[in-house]
């Protein structure tokens, strides 16, 4: 039987009872009961679903802040998922992300307050300058209704060159766990597959299995591609984003 397996703050995990067509937001909610990552407007603009991923390039984590309610699934298998539970020390100190923003008075409802600080923590490890610009951009997918920005773009630039995290120690660790999974095939559910071709040929292979043409004869993609863009139907359908 065919699972996503994947780490979830660390702990592997695997899923082989949940339709691929579930998003990430979805199957953290409902079956990780992760709580913390927030549903705001579902279709990607306001970052009240952010997480993190990890992906092994070269031997290292590379991490990224996504949205995990344009995900399915399926595209987490072999990535190290990262949430907003799983940020505070062992001993419940705060991150230094989630400290900068108790600091600088950056929440009110809070709504949004799990999107930033993720965001936020992919910045704190991308090694960028603390410039207005590169904040603000680093900040771009998230909505607050609130609070106002100030604040929270200061504790963005306050952790940019901030004291060293846990994770420092504890990626190289994470990306050998990773590497430790077995290489992922097509995943099925009942009637449902998700399909996860890993060479342009299979790609072009399952493009002609789904729509019955050879995309490499051709310039046939689908309207709802074209329409979505590169997160819409055929990435969900026929990649994981790699
Ligand atoms: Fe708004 Fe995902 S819920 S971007
Ligand atoms: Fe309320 Fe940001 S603190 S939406």
């Amino acid at each position: 039987m065919s699972a996503v397996r994947f780490l979830l703050n660390g702990t592997p995990c695997s899923e082989d009872g949940a339709p691929p067509s579930m998003t990430v937001l979805d199957w953290l909610r409902t079956r990780a009961h992760l709580t913390g990552t927030k549903e705001g407007c579902a279709e990607g603009d306001c970052g009240a679903c952010t997480i993190v991923l990890g992906r092994r390039v070269d031997g290292s984590l590379q991490l990224r802040a996504v949205n995990s309610c344009l995900m399915m699934l399926p595209q987490i298998d072999n990535c190290a998922v990262l949430t907003v539970e799983g940020l505070a020390g062992p001993d419940g100190a705060l991150h230094p992300v989630q400290q900068a923003l108790v600091d600088a008075d950056a929440t009110q409802c809070g709504f949004c307050t799990p999107g930033f600080v993720m965001a936020m923590f992919a910045f704190h490890h991308g090694g960028e300058p603390a410039d207005t610009a590169i904040v603000h951009e680093a900040l771009a997918g998230n909505l607050c209704r609130c609070t106002g920005y100030r604040p929270i773009a200061a504790a963005c630039r306050r952790v940019a060159h901030g004291p060293a995290d846990r994770f420092v120690a504890e990626l190289p660790a994470l990306a050998d766990a990773l590497s430790a999974l077995p290489v992922g095939v097509d995943y099925h559910y009942g009637a449902q597959t998700f399909l996860a071709p890993r060479s342009l040929a299979a790609l072009f292979a399952a493009m002609a299995q789904v729509s019955g043409r050879n995309p490499a004869r051709g310039r046939h993609r689908s309207r709802a591609a074209r329409q979505q863009g590169p997160r819409g139907a055929a990435a969900r359908d026929l990649a994981r984003g790699r």
